[in-house]
């Protein structure tokens, strides 16, 4: 292996990525050990959380848009399913974007608004994905104000039907400072891993969007585009995804 290789083919910018079409994110980061490791070790965390303190229901967020969200949460769930200890369900909860569902190549609708809408079950929104084990809820038909039919009382609904029928259930959502649909998906979650790609998005921003979420919210920050230099010598190639995910207690509010 020589080192070129251990740089992601979607980080190179060589055409596999948002560019490179249907069902990109299965397509992204493909024979790359050192990258699936990355995810490994986020996944080894979640289920430590989720084990301890019964945290099933996990939102991957940020403070803007273009973090790593969508595709940090795929790669978490698909690691996750992978290991067939869990059922895990993948909700595409940035209505406005869609961009999980694009990249898995699945229909966007019915979804999740339809749900929120209407009375449909969860199984009626619910789609298989390439990844055995891991199923995915679309967005559905895009809505004028997503944040107000998520702080009503069907996504309460949504949530509890999908914690009954899953193991995990991993939420796409979109960023917190410029959309209220994450804080109003807030109560609902047991918390969030925060994404901060660094170098890119001001740490001002990073800290007025983790304080809006609250520390004990978060179970970690995943720094996205950052390599580590104080994880060992050889964590320095060990490329863009580094997590810390600090001890957190499961947050009643705040
Ligand atoms: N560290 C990185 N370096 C370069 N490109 C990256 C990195 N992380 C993600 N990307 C790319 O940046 C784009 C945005 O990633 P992604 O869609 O996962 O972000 P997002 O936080 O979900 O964005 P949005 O808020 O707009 O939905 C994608 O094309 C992804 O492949
Ligand atoms: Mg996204």
């Amino acid at each position: 292996m020589n080192i070129q290789d251990l740089i992601p083919k979607w980080f190179r910018g060589d055409g596999v990525g948002k560019a490179g079409g249907r069902n990109h994110l299965l397509e992204t980061g493909e024979g790359d050990v050192l990258y699936y490791e990355q995810f490994r070790a986020l996944r080894s965390k979640l289920e430590y959380k989720a084990d301890t303190l019964g945290w099933k229901v996990v939102g991957v967020t940020s403070s803007v848009s273009g973090e790593g969200k969508t595709l940090c949460s795929f790669k978490v769930a698909a690691s996750l399913a992978s290991t067939k200890r869990k059922r895990v369900l993948l909700v595409d909860a940035d209505i406005r974007k869609a961009d999980l569902a694009r990249g898995l190549g699945v229909p966007i609708h019915p979804g999740l608004t339809e749900y929120l809408r209407g009375p449909l079950s969860l199984k009626d929104v619910t789609r298989k994905t390439d990844v055995a084990g891991l199923f995915l809820v679309p967005p559905g038909t895009a809505v004028s104000a997503p944040a107000d039919l998520l702080a009503g009382e069907r996504f309460h609904v949504f949530v509890a039907e999908a914690r009954k029928e899953y193991d995990m259930v991993l939420l796409d959502t979109p960023p917190v400072l410029p959309v209220a649909d994450t804080m109003a998906m807030r109560e609902q979650v047991d918390g969030y891993i925060f994404i901060y790609r660094a170098g890119f998005t001001p740490f001002s921003m990073f800290q007025k969007a983790t304080e809006e979420i609250g520390e004990k919210k978060i179970l970690g920050v995943v720094l996205n585009g950052v390599e580590p230099v104080s994880e060992g010598h050889y964590s320095h190639y060990y490329g863009q995804y580094y997590t810390s995910a600090p001890g957190r207690e499961k947050g009643t509010g705040g």
